[in-house]
C-alpha cells in the first residue's frame, strides 16, 4: 500500500524511541526545546554515543593476533560489510571512509574525473557545497565544462528532463543529490540514472545520500549508481566520520592506499573500529524497529521494513504539519505563514518544511523560536552553505524545520501551537 499521507506509529512506541535517544525534548542547560534541526545533525542514539566510548577505551592495536586485537579488527570488517550490504543495499563495491561526508564526495568525484575520457560534467544547482564544489573543483582541474541543471521554484526538486537535457556522450559524470536539505523533496535518481545511460552508458552516476539516507531505505543495486554518501552524525550517529559507497567501475581506478593493500581498500593508516561499532548500532536500531512490525527475519529483511515505517511515520508527520487537524491548524492555514516550495505528493517528500513568517526576518523569527522552546535553522543568501540553494529555489531564504520519527503527534502539535502564536504576535505588532 502506498500511505499517500503516511502511517503514524502509536503514541507509545513513539515514547519508547525518545527513550533510545539523548536530549530528545530538553537540552541539559538551556531547558525544555523541540528539537526540529535534524537536518543540521540528527538527535544521537544513546546507544551510538555509548559503544563509540566503550570501545575507544581499549588501546589494542587492531592489527595483532590477540583476542581483543581480532575483535576490534572483526569490528571494522563487519561493520564494513554491514554498510555496504544494509545501508547502501550494495552486492559489491567497496567503501570509502573519512572523517566527513564532503571529503568521501571529493575523493569519489576526483577518482572518476581524473580518470574517465569525456568533455563534461553535470551537476545539480542545490546540491551541498561539497557536491557542487567538488564537480568544480575537478572541472576545473582537468579542463572540463560543467553543466549546472536548473531546480524546479515549483518542487524545489530537480527535474528528470532539465538533467536529461544537459547530458551528451561525453558526460563523464553526473552528481544529483537524492533529497534537498532545503525543501525535502526527493529526486527520481533511478530514472535520472536510467535515461542518462541511453545518452552515454558508460557515464557515472553520482549521488550525495545525506540528507536522505536516514529517512528511507537506500539501493544502490536498484539505483544503479556508482557513488552514494552518507554522514552518520546526521543519521542518529556520532561525528567524526562519512562514508561512501563506490561501485566497482570507481573501485578500480588509482587511489592512495598502501602499496601492498587490495585495490579496494580506501582506509589509510589505523581505522577507528568504535566508529563502525556505532554504525552497527544505527543498524540494530533500525532493525529493533522493523522487528517490531514483521518479527524476526534476516538483519537486511528487518532493516528495510525499519527504514519503511521510518518513512511513514515521518509522512505522517509532515501531513500533520503542513495540514493540521480538526484542532490544530495546519502551516498551510495559518495566515501570515507561508510554506515554500510545497508539493502536494507527500511520497516524493522527506520530513523538511521551508516556511517562513510573513514580512519576519529570518535569523529573528529563528531566535524567537528558540525563545518559545524551539530549535530550527534558517536557510539564507548570506550564508556560504545556502546562498547558491536558495537562490536557485527563487527564494531570499527560509526557516528549515526538520523534526525526526522520534517525534510524535504531540511534538508537531505544540509546534504549531507556536507558530500559530508567533504569526499572531508578530501581525499584530505591525498594525
Ligand atoms: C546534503 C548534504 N550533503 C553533504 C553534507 C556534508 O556532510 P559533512 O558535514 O559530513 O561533510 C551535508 C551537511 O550539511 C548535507 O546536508
Amino acid at each position: 500500500m502506498q500511505y499517500d499521507k503516511g502511517l503514524l506509529f502509536e503514541e507509545s512506541f513513539v515514547k519508547e524511541l525518545k527513550e533510545r535517544f539523548y536530549l530528545v525534548d530538553a537540552d541539559p542547560q538551556h531547558g525544555n526545546r523541540l528539537f526540529f534541526d535534524n537536518s543540521g545533525g540528527s538527535l544521537r542514539l544513546k546507544k551510538c554515543v555509548q559503544t563509540k566510548a566503550e570501545i575507544e577505551a581499549f588501546p589494542d592495536c587492531p592489527e595483532r593476533i590477540h583476542a581483543r586485537s581480532v575483535y576490534l579488527k572483526g569490528l571494522v570488517d563487519y561493520g564494513t560489510k554491514e554498510i555496504l550490504e544494509i545501508i547502501f543495499g550494495a552486492k559489491s563495491g567497496a567503501l570509502i571512509t573519512e572523517l566527513t561526508a564532503s571529503q568521501t564526495m571529493f575523493q569519489a568525484v576526483g577518482m572518476i574525473m581524473e580518470n574517465v575520457k569525456g568533455t563534461n560534467a553535470v551537476v545539480s544547482s542545490i546540491e551541498h557545497p561539497s557536491a557542487f564544489d567538488a564537480v568544480e573543483y575537478y572541472c576545473k582541474k582537468t579542463n572540463r565544462e560543467m553543466r549546472v541543471v536548473p531546480a524546479s521554484t515549483v518542487t524545489g526538486g530537480i527535474e528528470v528532463e532539465e538533467v536529461i537535457k544537459r547530458i551528451d556522450k561525453n558526460t563523464v559524470l553526473v552528481s544529483i543529490m537524492s533529497a534537498s536539505n532545503i525543501s525535502g523533496n526527493v529526486m527520481d535518481i533511478k530514472e535520472i540514472a536510467r535515461r542518462a545511460k541511453e545518452i552515454n552508458p558508460d557515464i557515472y552516476i553520482v549521488s550525495d545520500m545525506v540528507q536522505h539516507a536516514p529517512h528511507c531505505k537506500i539501493d544502490v543495486e536498484d539505483l544503479k549508481i556508482d557513488v552514494a554518501n552518507i554522514a552518520p552524525y546526521k543519521f542518529f550517529g556520532i561525528r567524526g566520520c562519512g562514508y561512501c559507497y563506490i561501485s566497482d567501475r570507481v573501485v578500480k581506478f588509482p587511489h592512495h592506499k598502501l602499496i601492498a593493500k587490495p585495490q579496494e581498500t580506501f582506509e589509510l593508516g589505523t581505522s577507528a573500529p568504535a566508529n563502525f561499532a556505532a554504525m552497527m548500532e544505527i543498524i540494530n536500531y533500525v532493525c529493533y524497529i522493523g522487528e517490531r512490525f514483521i518479527g524476526k527475519k534476516t538483519r537486511k529483511e528487518t532493516y528495510d521494513e525499519g527504514m519503511r515505517r521510518i518513512h511513514l511515520h515521518e509522512r505522517a508527520l509532515l501531513y500533520r504539519m503542513l495540514e493540521g487537524t480538526p484542532e490544530v491548524k495546519g502551516l498551510r492555514h495559518i495566515d501570515g505563514v507561508t510554506v515554500h516550495v510545497d508539493t502536494d505528493d507527500l511520497t516524493k517528500r522527506d520530513l523538511i518544511v521551508a516556511m517562513s513568517i510573513d514580512g519576519v526576518d529570518l535569523t529573528q523569527t529563528v531566535a524567537e523560536y528558540q525563545r518559545r522552546g524551539v530549535t530550527v535553522y534558517e536557510r539564507v543568501n548570506t550564508s556560504i552553505y545556502s546562498k547558491r540553494i536558495v537562490q536557485a529555489l527563487g527564494i531570499k531564504g527560509a526557516i528549515r524545520v526538520s523534526p525526526l520519527h522520534c517525534h510524535g503527534r504531540e511534538d508537531i502539535d505544540r509546534y504549531l501551537k507556536i507558530t500559530a502564536d508567533m504569526a499572531r504576535y508578530y501581525k499584530e505588532l505591525k498594525q
